[in-house]
């Protein structure tokens, strides 16, 4: 078996010409240099298989007991290898911040050859360190115009959704193009509710039905909005793909850690 775990996920919303991007999230990398990140980074080799089984996920020691950064790098020398439109980093892509894991982070983003965006996890909260990896400085929220198509990072690593998101959500979609969503914590509606439940805790997603007001709205706005298609989030560690409303899809990409990675073509 080798380290790459491939998901493949085709949208179909009539464009002109086919979109390629790639989805990466929860590497949880520490840069090994005290107590602290060798703590962290042993711990995350057992929890990764921890995860793999319980989600009953490719796992071979062989190759996926390696560094973080190692699980990283081999991500993107993958990612490199073809060329794409956008790559998604879904959250946690490190474990906490420290100056070093954050230089870590900034010189592994470089290597891309792709565009990227950045969205912030729980792990990597509070997000406005993360301000100069950031589109325009926001980590909040974020904008790439792919042409046809826009792609929004909106951070959700405190497990909510703010009014400035709301705002620039409903502004964007006067324009008429269709929008896809990253984010890191996945969202429960009437929908996807028993697959979360009987999968994960409650720490695992944002539940519609027990959040603040303007999260509340939040998800009610993007349930209820046409142009609004598909949202890719991380977080749990566990693939899987389910409907948040009768016809929109939430997918959630599982960890780098295990070579977890979301290949998506949009035409
Ligand atoms: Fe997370």
């Amino acid at each position: 078996m080798g380290f790459i775990n491939e998901n493949r996920i085709r949208i179909k919303l009539n464009l002109k010409r086919q979109y390629k991007l790639m989805q990466i999230s929860d590497c949880h990398v520490v840069k090994s240099h005290d107590d602290l990140s060798v703590k962290s980074e042993l711990n995350w080799l057992g929890m990764k298989q921890y995860f793999a089984n319980v989600h009953r996920e490719k796992y071979d020691s062989t190759v996926h007991s390696i560094s973080s950064i190692s699980c990283l790098n081999k991500l993107i020398d993958y990612c490199n290898q073809e060329s794409h439109d956008l790559v998604m980093l879904s959250g946690d892509i490190i474990d906490y911040y420290s100056l070093e894991n954050y230089q870590t982070l900034c010189e592994s983003l470089a290597k891309f050859k792709d565009k990227y965006l950045f969205v912030c996890g729980n792990h990597e909260n509070p997000s406005n360190k993360y301000k100069d990896i950031s589109i325009l400085k926001n980590p909040s929220v974020q904008l790439v115009d792919l042409g046809e198509i826009f792609v929004v990072g909106v951070d959700n690593s405190e497990r909510c959704f703010k009014q400035d998101q709301l705002d620039f959500l409903m502004k964007l979609s006067d324009v008429k193009k269709p929008i896809i969503l990253c984010m890191h914590y996945p969202i429960i509606t009437e929908y996807n509710q028993k697959f979360f439940k009987e999968n994960y805790n409650d720490y695992y997603y944002i539940d519609y039905k027990d959040c603040d007001e303007t999260t509340e709205k939040f998800i009610k706005f993007i349930c209820d909005n046409d142009d609004v298609k598909t949202i890719f989030c991380g977080h749990c560690h566990g693939m899987s793909g389910t409907y948040f409303t009768n016809e929109k899809r939430l997918y959630v990409c599982s960890s780098g850690l295990i070579g977890a990675i979301n290949e998506i073509i949009i035409e």
